[in-house]
């Protein structure tokens, strides 16, 4: 998070108590019974290579879950994030709060935009967004429907 290159589609790194508070933050999500976010471990001794995760956003006037990922650069390029995007949409799935799940990578963020088509979202538009608050980001909007399996 605290990497340039890393957070380039992501508003730019974030200092370190930004980062401290975002882990805080991350720790207590569960506790909502419906925002999650899990570290992704990776081969025989379980490293942490990144994270997944889902969370509540009110939508176009909707209640709907989003989802994000994020691999460390020396893993990346092996289907992790795919893998992992797959893992939390099973486990979204097995008692959805909300029907749709969106994804919103910048238009310009390659490897998100192949995760959101290979998993089977639908991309609804391109659109404006403020990330972080105050940053405008032209990203797409990917939504997938969790009643359907
Ligand atoms: C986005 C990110 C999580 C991808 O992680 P990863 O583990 O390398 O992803 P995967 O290996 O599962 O690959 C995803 C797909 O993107 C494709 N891809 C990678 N780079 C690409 C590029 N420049 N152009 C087109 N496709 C690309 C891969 O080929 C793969 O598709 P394939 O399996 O059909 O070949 C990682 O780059 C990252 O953490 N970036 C910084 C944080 C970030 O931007 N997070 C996302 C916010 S929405």
């Amino acid at each position: 998070m605290g990497d340039p290159d890393m957070m380039a589609h992501l508003g730019g790194p974030e200092s370190q108590e930004q980062i401290l508070r975002r882990h805080q933050r991350y720790i207590h999500l569960p506790e909502s019974g419906i925002d999650h976010m899990f570290k992704i471990v990776w081969g025989p001794n379980a490293e942490g290579v990144g994270n997944v995760g889902y969370w509540r956003k009110t939508w176009r006037e909707q209640a709907v879950y989003e989802t994000g990922w994020l691999v460390l650069p020396a893993y990346q390029g092996r289907g992790i994030a795919t893998e992992a995007t797959r893992a939390v949409i099973e486990h979204a799935r097995l008692e959805p709060k909300y029907q749709f799940m969106h994804a919103f990578p910048s238009v310009s963020n390659a490897p998100s935009n192949a995760i959101c088509r290979k998993l089977g979202f639908t991309l609804v538009e391109e659109c404006q967004v403020e990330y972080p608050p105050g940053h405008p980001m032209t990203v797409n909007d990917w939504r997938l429907d969790l009643y359907e399996k």
